[in-house]
């Protein structure tokens, strides 16, 4: 499989995640605003690629704005960034992704626009590249808590299809592999978006990882027969408190794996923490279309006319997660102190290039 995003020919490209896995489509984009578009529709989803999209989509702002000058850029750019920010609000790795680039361009060498597009090219190619290495990292620290032959409770897809490549979540379970553990992963079909049934399952049987397919409510008594040795998944936002914010259903997982004495860590690179935001309320959830929830599909399955709330993310408070595994080790409470650490070691390895 290519990455899951990638630029070529002053282009995006990106497999469309809407139609897998029964179809497989790449898609094109020359338009930061279709970019957006794809952002909110799932075409790309998972925090750290949404984050790659938003840098990409930047680089195509770049392209299409007419100006002769930075500032006239630098108003272009700012149009665009706000655009990219609100095609969804909760992974921060979107803002985080979209905030370098403006800062570069604010501060890059090159006076000249063209000389600027350039530079904004190579870092938004430079952000999907770091994403590779910070998963490839974490799955080495990860790995260390996955125990020989464990069965394994995800939920989403928090995989190679959610970043650039190679994943969170499903990169610890890789590495797991790579070390010869005989690992084998339960996986929650996620409802309403069955990111689960359809990405996870498809990432993982195309690696011949074994795995099982359960409806989401199937994880609790799993848990309480002995059947699950760790839960692990990834995030979308994580507050400077270790609050984490991850798919809908995430915090039930986190509360019966602390009930039933299994340990359960979130998968998360440093540009999904966020220390600006004290806590997990604070995080902005994101709501989405009652038709997600009123059809399977394309299929209605609810009366016309339900009452329907449909949030994509909860918060998990930090006290139900045994650690938060990140690219520069893995963090243990107090979060507060073990978050900071880990990201302000993330900013002096990007800036030691
Ligand atoms: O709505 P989605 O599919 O974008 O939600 C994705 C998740 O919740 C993932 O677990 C999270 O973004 C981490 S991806 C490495």
């Amino acid at each position: 499989m290519p990455r899951t995003l990638w630029w070529e020919a002053n282009q995006l490209k990106m497999i469309d995640q809407r139609i897998l896995p029964l179809q497989y489509e790449i898609l094109a984009y020359t338009d930061y605003r279709v970019v957006a578009r794809a952002i909110t529709d799932m075409v790309v989803r998972g925090a750290p690629a949404i984050g790659a999209a938003g840098g990409f989509g930047m680089a195509l702002a770049a392209l299409q704005s007419p100006a002769r000058d930075r500032d006239g850029l630098l108003a272009d750019l700012a149009q665009a960034q706000a655009v990219l920010d609100a095609a969804r609000p909760t992974a921060v790795n979107l803002s985080w992704a979209t905030a370098r680039i403006m800062e570069l361009a604010r501060r890059a060498a090159p006076a000249d626009a063209d000389g600027l597009r350039a530079a904004i090219i190579a870092e938004a190619q430079r952000i999907a590249d770091e994403d590779v290495e910070i998963n490839r990292r974490m799955g080495a620290f990860g790995a260390a808590i996955v125990p020989e032959e464990a069965n394994i409770l995800t939920h989403c897809n928090a995989g190679a299809l959610a970043t650039v490549d190679y994943g969170t979540t499903l990169g610890v379970v890789r590495a797991a592999v790579e070390q010869g553990k005989r690992v084998h992963v339960w996986v929650d079909e996620t409802r309403p978006r069955l990111q689960g049934a359809r990405l996870t399952a498809w990432e993982l049987t195309q690696d011949g990882i074994p795995m099982t397919l359960i409806a989401d409510n199937a994880a609790g008594m799993l848990m309480r027969l002995g059947r699950v040795d760790v839960v692990l998944y990834g995030a979308d936002r994580v507050a400077a408190n270790g609050d984490v914010a991850n798919k809908i259903g995430s915090y039930k997982l986190a509360v019966i794996a602390k009930e039933n004495g299994i340990p359960c860590f979130a998968v998360v690179p440093t540009p999904t923490i966020d220390l600006s935001l004290a806590h997990g309320d604070l995080i902005p959830i994101e709501e989405r279309a009652a038709e997600e929830v009123t059809q399977v599909g394309s299929e209605r399955i609810a009366p016309e006319g339900v009452a329907v709330y449909n949030p994509a993310f909860d918060v998990t408070p930090a006290r139900y997660l045994t650690g938060i595994i990140t690219e520069e080790g893995i963090c243990y409470p107090p979060f507060e102190q073990s978050l900071r650490r880990a990201v302000e070691a993330a900013e002096r390895r990007r800036a030691d290039g």
